[in-house]
């Protein structure tokens, strides 16, 4: 069946006619605010949203491409947002960063880099074998995304009962065509860290790079430990470490889309970069896959770090961690019940041995909740932000009611599918 297209507009509309359009599509969409969405959303307090926002708005036109010939000021602050990102992870002296547009930007440029590292290191008629990358079965579809263009082989191995990688699983796997094996910090379907130092012994043994997927942790754990509720360490302290990824986007409160990527050794970056010279108008050369990007996300990160510091990333840390609990608490006492990992951070993951969560699934999503699954084990999963905090009690109470029925129905027929997208 074809779809009936939309015309061109014939002739322009004002802007309150706009807005107000805008505003009565959101009709449909789920209360995301108030803690209604598991997902896609990030949220400290209402200040560092603001204030992130006005400063995107502030360089709204500026193109972070043209940092280093037009917009100085766009380079200054992206030179000292990727300067406190190397602190953060321990770099050592040498080292170098990328802000990019997300987390699977990241990482295909990390996958990219340690690639031409692998293909440097073997010289002249290296490019044509057949690459592998090994990686945990917890790792985001941003790897597989990797893989396939850039025609890499992708291996995935198993975890240890804890849900961590086990390093163990992806040993065999690797072999001299392997260029990156992976951990996460933390993986996203069950919220833990993987056993980066064991990794990293892993990867100097085998003589791989190592890359740290810490898109979703990256820019919080570090507080979590400064708080005292330690977080497992997965960076540069690690000398089998090679790149890091982590999302200013997730847990470093900033506007949409900004991330960045870290290489142990400058040289990597340099060698992964995307070089083109043979078009009329001059050599072009990024350090990331798009070429204009925005401004503002550059100007509204710088922003949103500077504005929360240390301090205001710690307050987050404890706040966001006293939340989870409570949310672990509260969901431990409905009936049943059982945790499938123990949370590094804030991402959940959950579901029961008595019945079939996904029945439960269905009936929070009729109680308009947005369900995120997890098809194995099978789980409800939630990465929990701070407009979570105040929708607690009404998601417990769904959720208990969600619970009473799925008990009465026949697991495994329920017609719900884990997806994330
Ligand atoms: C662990 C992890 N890596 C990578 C990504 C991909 O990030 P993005 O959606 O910004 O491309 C995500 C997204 O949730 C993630 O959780």
């Amino acid at each position: 069946m074809t779809e009936a297209r939309h015309a061109f507009p014939v002739e322009g509309r004002a802007w309150d006619d706009l807005l107000a359009d805008m505003r009565g599509r959101t009709s449909g969409d789920l209360d995301w605010k108030n803690g209604r969405t598991p997902l896609f959303v990030f949220r400290n307090d209402e200040e560092t949203y603001e204030i992130g926002k006005k400063a995107f708005m502030e360089f709204f036109s500026e193109n972070a491409l043209g940092r280093e010939r037009a917009f100085f000021s766009i380079g200054s602050m992206e030179k000292e947002v990727l300067d406190f990102g190397l602190s953060l992870f321990h770099a050592p002296t040498g080292a170098a960063g990328v802000f990019s547009t997300g987390g699977s930007e990241s990482i295909f440029l990390a996958m990219k880099a340690a690639r031409d590292a692998w293909r440097a290191k073997r010289g002249n008629g290296a490019a044509a074998v057949p690459l592998n990358i090994v990686i945990p079965i917890t790792a985001h579809p941003a790897f597989d995304k990797a893989a396939d263009a850039m025609d890499l082989e992708i291996r995935r191995g198993g975890l240890r009962a804890d849900m961590r990688a086990d390093p163990e699983a992806l040993r065999p796997l690797i072999d001299d065509r392997t260029i990156a094996i992976l951990g996460s910090a933390p993986c996203f379907p069950h919220g833990v860290v993987d056993p980066i130092e064991e990794l990293s012994a892993l990867a100097e043994d085998a003589g791989v790079w190592l890359h740290v997927d810490a898109c979703v942790g990256g820019w919080m754990a570090p507080f979590f430990t400064k708080i005292g509720r330690p977080t497992p360490d997965f960076d540069f302290r690690y000398p089998g470490v090679r790149s890091i990824s982590a999302d200013l986007h997730k847990f470093g409160f900033c506007p949409k889309p900004a991330s960045t990527v870290f290489y142990r050794d400058a040289d990597d970056m340099e060698r992964a970069k995307f070089v083109a010279d043979a078009w009329p108008s001059g050599r072009f050369q990024t350090s990331t896959l798009a070429g204009t990007r925005p401004g503002g996300a550059v100007a509204a990160s710088w922003a949103v770090l500077n504005h929360l510091g240390e301090s205001g990333y710690c307050a987050a840390a404890e706040r966001l961690g006293a939340m989870t609990d409570a949310y672990v608490e509260g969901i431990r006492e409905i009936p049943g019940m059982k945790f499938w990992a123990k949370p590094d951070l804030t991402l959940i993951n959950y579901g029961s041995d008595e019945f079939d969560i996904f029945h439960a699934a269905v009936e929070m999503y009729k109680r308009g909740w947005l369900p995120a699954l997890t098809r194995r084990p099978r789980g409800l999963h939630a990465m929990m932000s701070l407009m979570h905090a105040p929708a607690r009690e009404a998601f417990l109470k769904d959720l208990g009611e969600a619970v009473d029925i799925a008990r009465t129905l026949e697991p495994g027929t329920s017609s719900i599918e884990a997806v994330y997208s």
